[in-house]
């Protein structure tokens, strides 16, 4: 896939600086999840930039950023410095953004979870500043890259990721037009966008809409979410809109609407997991696994409370059936993510007490991140992947896994209604994770599941993954910007 020149700006950059305490030297970390996957190399072979907060506060804001191990692996291995832009903020103020506003105040409510809300006035306020501050980087990246490509009849593109900065699209439109430079702005929402009666309860819901709006495309992963989007941008701005063309007047200017479901870079996972060696129980245990960020949208209670259920009613699987439980530390500085840490720590050890043998307990609880080489082996052994969320955007976990089921015969998925990738599974077992009973009925019928019955589901999960990968899900984003390159050098 090409395009003209690029700009991502999200929150994190593809890496976090860490400073190493025995040379005093900065490095590079590499997170290697399925955005940077399929952005990077864009980044990386197109004259683009990235945007982004490089997880570090530094004493000196201009100590350069180093370059890539020379070992490194990941797709952020060929990402020069001079291609990223590290946006600085003073700690108070990103606390108040990152930790206030951001994972306290729009994760719970675009999760449609108020109650775990907090709304303050002064988050509110440092939000919108860091979003001032990355839409300022943003344009001077958008300036340098323009001096450079003086030549080039591509315009090029600017593209905001995710609920962090959803107001920054304005900015930088109002200044490219001042300074008369052509660009293509798009944005898309890695998380859902909530039905209005939600959204609403936001103080300063106006602003967010008119931010989004500041975007030529604005894309989601589903068309419910794009449908409560459009709602919203009528029902509280009074933007006259086009449902079936998913279409937003505003300000004199037609937003397109859309709904472009992320993928995996699936042939990545498959790799791994040939690759990867055995690290599952040793005994002939089946493993039930779940993969997640320690977060509460994603139904980990609720999750073991139906699994405790399954022992129950369900004996035959005593001393047969693990739940391998890997949790992620996450936004650890968030009171609502260190209360369930407590619960989870305290569930698992009540659920291990009542049921452990001398052979056999029936949680493994890893509270740690795995990476991907390692998890590609846990997706392949297990038998059942338990996919749970409340609510989720899309969730990554449930794909990966179909992804690495390459054993005969496979094992099978079981996924929530409430995630975007519940949506479009067909052939995953579906479960209602506040229905604990039902719950675990359906994760006994993936126990016990017959084989051919799992390979003809898994068959199809797979084949749909593999066609609608990430690169399938990059190449949707340039052809609803108008900005896809084609082999032969047209645009679409
Ligand atoms: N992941 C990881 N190591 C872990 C657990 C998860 O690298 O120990 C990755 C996983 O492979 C997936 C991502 O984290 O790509 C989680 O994405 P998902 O959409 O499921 O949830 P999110 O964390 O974005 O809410
Ligand atoms: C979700 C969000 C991402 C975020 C990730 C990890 O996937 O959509 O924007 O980066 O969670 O959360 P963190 O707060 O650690 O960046």
């Amino acid at each position: 896939v090409s395009s003209g020149s690029m700009i991502v700006v999200s929150n994190r950059l593809p890496f976090v600086l860490k400073r190493n305490e025995a040379t005093g030297r900065l490095e590079r970390k590499a997170s290697a999840g399925g955005l940077v996957t399929a952005v990077a190399p864009v980044v990386i072979q197109g004259n683009g930039l990235w945007v982004g907060w490089p997880g570090i506060h530094l004493d000196d804001p201009n100590e350069p950023i180093p370059e890539s191990d020379p070992n490194d692996q990941t797709p952020t291995a060929g990402l020069l410095s001079k291609k990223v832009v590290a946006v600085h903020v003073e700690r108070g103020m990103f606390d108040s953004y990152y930790n206030g506003c951001c994972n306290g105040t729009f994760w719970p409510l675009f999760h449609s979870m108020p109650d775990r809300a907090v709304f303050s006035a002064e988050h509110w306020k440092n939000y919108y500043k860091v979003n001032q501050l990355f839409a300022e980087k943003t344009m001077s990246a958008l300036m340098s890259l323009i001096l450079e490509q003086k030549d080039s009849v591509a315009t090029p593109l600017v593209w905001i990721h995710d609920y962090h900065l959803m107001l920054a699209a304005n900015w930088v439109r109002q200044a490219a037009e001042e300074k008369d430079m052509r660009c293509k702005m798009g944005f898309f929402l890695h998380i859902p966008f909530p039905p209005w009666d939600i959204f609403r309860l936001f103080p300063w819901a106006d602003e967010i809409l008119q931010g989004m709006l500041g975007n030529d495309m604005v894309g989601f992963h589903i068309e419910d979410y794009c449908l409560n989007f459009v709602d919203c941008c009528q029902r509280r701005l009074g933007c006259r809109v086009d449902r079936k063309g998913m279409l937003v007047e505003h300000g004199g200017r037609t937003v397109r609407v859309r709904p472009l479901p992320i993928g995996i870079p699936f042939d990545r996972f498959v790799q791994l997991a040939e690759s990867a060696p055995r690290v599952m129980l040793t005994t002939n245990q089946k493993v039930v696994l779940g993969v997640d960020r320690l977060d509460y949208t994603k139904g980990l209670v609720h999750r073991l409370k139906a699994f405790e259920c399954l022992l129950e009613k369900y004996p035959e699987h005593l001393e047969k059936v693990t739940l391998l439980q890997i949790s992620v530390p996450s936004r650890t500085d968030v009171k609502e993510y260190q209360d369930l840490k407590e619960e989870m720590d305290q569930l698992v050890g009540r659920i291990n007490g009542r049921f452990t043998t001398y052979n056999w307990s029936p949680i493994r609880y890893i509270y740690g991140c795995v990476s991907q080489d390692e998890l590609a082996a846990f997706y392949r052994d297990a038998a059942v992947a338990f996919v749970t969320p409340l609510r989720d955007g899309m969730n990554l976990v449930a794909k990966e896994f179909v992804a690495c089921q390459i054993n005969e015969p496979p094992g099978v998925l079981v996924v929530s209604p409430f995630a975007g990738a519940g949506e479009m599974m067909h052939e995953a077992l579906i479960c209602n994770p506040y229905e604990i009973h039902q719950a675990a009925d359906v994760l006994h019928r993936a126990l016990t599941m017959p084989e051919d019955e799992r390979t003809l589901r898994m068959n199809y999960l797979r084949r749909r993954e593999k066609v609608h990968d990430v690169n399938y899900w990059m190449k949707s984003f340039l052809k609803a910007m108008g900005s896809l390159i084609e082999e032969d050098g047209d645009e679409v």
